[in-house]
């Protein structure tokens, strides 16, 4: 250390100022999420789920708003602990500004403008589709890094989004097709209720599947123009399908609930690969991620990797705990708008939809 003399202490002083230290603030929908990233190093990212929605089959707007409430203070100490640092060490606050549930978002959003306030630091709003979109640059002490060569092509399937978008870089994408009606996560979420599976049901119906026949039963496929989704209609077509079984063997349903999850979730993924498939013969992009609460679909990932491997393509899978809503994610966008020079004035206010933002 005294080889370096002066020098050592000033290099220090250096590295200490320029250490970009960024709280992430997410509350879009129903998980209350902080995170602390060093330098667009992940330091924490500590989640708190919302359990009292799972007896109402679905997210309750106000009930989200009221725990995002209950639950923020504590969460943003506890990733602030994980991470090691003080709030005084922090250097901005990202958080999102939409889309979402507008009183979940106000929560977050409001918390920021205090802390930013109080601590007399910037604060940078984030949009959650693109906290999804960068969840593969994360980067984590322990972990080999892996990130996307740009421009990329990501499939973003939550309860809220089925969309490919091509991403040209950090600060910029172009949503190339997206769902004319419900989004994959809520077909999944939808029949699960309707068959009795509970909630959520992205989750439980891949668990059944792993049992199933996925070729056992045929659901009709929508024919959508160019790159945009349907899910509506499939959903319909297990509904009649189930309810006309039912009528000839009441046990129908608990006999064959594997298969009826196998088959209708390869058909979702079916619908899913046919247009990223086109996409990227369109685009000639060969670098493919995927992001969103589906993500964590392990058939979905199984197939893309299979479809990577056959097309050539160079597959991005992100790890299950940035697949779901999470603040690392809206951490990492946060930091590149902060490079950017881009700061956030006091006076802003959350968006519902995407198309205020
Ligand atoms: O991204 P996310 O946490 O929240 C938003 O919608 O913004 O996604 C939640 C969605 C739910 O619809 C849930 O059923 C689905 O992700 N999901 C899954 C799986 N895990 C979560 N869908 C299919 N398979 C899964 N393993």
């Amino acid at each position: 250390m005294r080889a370096y003399g002066n020098n050592y202490y000033l290099c220090r002083i250096i590295t200490i100022q320029m250490a970009d230290i960024i709280l992430g603030i997410e509350s879009s929908c129903d998980d209350t999420s902080a995170a602390v990233i060093r330098d667009g190093w992940l330091l924490s990212n500590v989640i708190a789920s919302q359990d009292v929605h799972r007896a109402f089959g679905g997210v309750v707007p106000e009930l989200a708003s009221r725990a995002h409430e209950q639950n923020i203070v504590p969460v943003v100490s506890e990733a602030l602990v994980r991470a090691g640092v003080k709030a005084s060490d922090l250097t901005a606050i990202a958080f999102t500004r939409g889309p979402g549930l507008l009183g979940s978002l106000l929560v977050g959003t409001s918390f920021a403008k205090a802390m930013g306030l109080a601590l007399d630091i910037p604060i940078v709003m984030v949009n959650h589709l693109q906290g999804h979109l960068l969840a593969d640059f994360i980067r984590q002490p322990d972990k080999p890094v892996r990130e996307p060569a740009f421009p990329y092509l990501c499939l973003l399937v939550s309860g809220g989004n089925s969309q490919i978008v091509r991403v040209d870089d950090p600060l910029h994408f172009e949503i190339l097709g997206q769902t004319i009606d419900d989004a994959v996560g809520e077909a999944f979420d939808k029949c699960s209720k309707m068959l009795g599976l509970g909630y959520p049901g992205g989750p439980v119906i891949d668990r059944l599947a792993k049992e199933g026949d996925p070729a056992r039963f045929k659901f009709t496929k929508p024919h959508i123009e160019g790159l945009d989704y349907s899910f509506s209609g499939v959903k319909t077509s297990l509904l009649y399908f189930v309810r006309d079984e039912m009528a000839k063997d009441p046990d129908f349903l608990e006999k064959n609930k594997e298969d009826l999850c196998a088959s209708f979730q390869k058909t979702l993924i079916d619908i899913l690969l046919d247009k990223l498939v086109k996409a990227a013969k369109q685009t000639g992009i060969r670098e493919v991620t995927i992001g969103g609460g589906v993500s964590a679909n392990s058939g979905l990932r199984a197939r893309i990797e299979a479809e990577g491997r056959k097309r050539g393509w160079n597959t991005y899978l992100p790890e299950f705990k940035f697949t779901t809503d999470n603040a690392a994610m809206i951490a990492i966008a946060g930091y590149y708008h902060y490079l950017a020079g881009e700061r956030t004035p006091l006076d802003v206010a959350p968006v519902s939809r995407m198309s205020d933002f």
